[in-house]
């Protein structure tokens, strides 16, 4: 648990890094590193308090794509990756899709999570971080990298204990068409978890309901992101 005084500085910090993060997105937005250019995509209207993964030094391509546990303690402490997998409440066997891994923040902790005898599908949409994590999980033989299509989650029908969407929903064409097309790779009793900064919640939900989802439960005990839990509504 981090002391209120030291999360204020920490925020007010990672303010200024968080806006020049979305700055460096706008910037190469134009070469497709930090797509969000579709109709329903948009950026906070104010800069949230999250600590960025370091991205100054990082090449343009990788912009956008998360960070890798472990490299900047003060990333680490804004999203807990170790709370936040257990928060998924994951059993050893499961199938778990993590869309949008970039570097694979949570992927290897997923993996862990479901041992040698669950899967772990990560997927993206940009080469070079696909690539970086091929590398970062070439000796778990429970991870595929897979590459998608932007609006194609690219998951099998029936397969999916638990499919994760991590600060990857604002990227998305569009949100509502996306949590459709994501229904039939879920298992009947199949959960989609969604994590983001707290202020881009409410497009999410709208978005879900949308789509015919209900929000079945949430964890708030994160310093910055909200994690819920989405399951298809029942149908008439
Ligand atoms: C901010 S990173 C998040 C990485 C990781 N999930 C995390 O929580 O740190 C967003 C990732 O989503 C990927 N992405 C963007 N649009 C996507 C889409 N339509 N399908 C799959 N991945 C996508 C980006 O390439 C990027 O690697």
């Amino acid at each position: 648990m981090i002391p209120e005084v030291g999360m204020t500085f920490l925020r007010t910090q990672a303010a200024s890094r968080h806006l020049m993060r979305w700055c460096l997105c706008l910037v190469t937005a134009a070469s497709g590193a930090c797509r969000s250019e579709g109709p329903q995509a948009e950026r906070p209207e104010v800069p949230l308090a999250s600590v960025p993964p370091p991205a100054t030094e990082a090449p343009a391509e990788l912009h956008g794509v998360g960070g890798v546990e472990g490299v900047t303690p003060a990333y680490d402490q804004s999203r807990q990756p170790a709370r936040f997998v257990a928060a998924l409440g994951l059993s050893p066997g499961q199938r778990i899709a993590d869309v949008g891994a970039g570097l694979g923040y949570f992927t290897l902790r997923l993996s862990d999570a479901v041992g040698p005898t669950g899967r772990v599908v990560a997927t993206d949409i940009n080469d070079e971080a696909l690539k970086r994590l091929r590398q970062r999980v070439s000796a778990r033989k429970n991870v595929e990298v897979r590459k998608v299509a932007p609006d194609t989650p690219g998951l099998e029908p029936g397969t999916y204990d638990l499919i994760l969407l991590a600060e990857v929903d604002h990227f998305l064409p569009d949100r509502a068409a996306y949590l459709e097309s994501l229904r039939p790779a879920l298992t009947p009793n199949g959960r989609i978890a969604v994590t983001h900064l707290r202020a881009m919640r409410p497009p999410l939900v709208a978005a879900a309901q949308a789509a015919g989802y209900a929000v079945v439960s949430e964890f708030n005990d994160l310093p910055v992101h909200y994690l819920l839990f989405l399951q298809p509504t029942p149908g008439p």
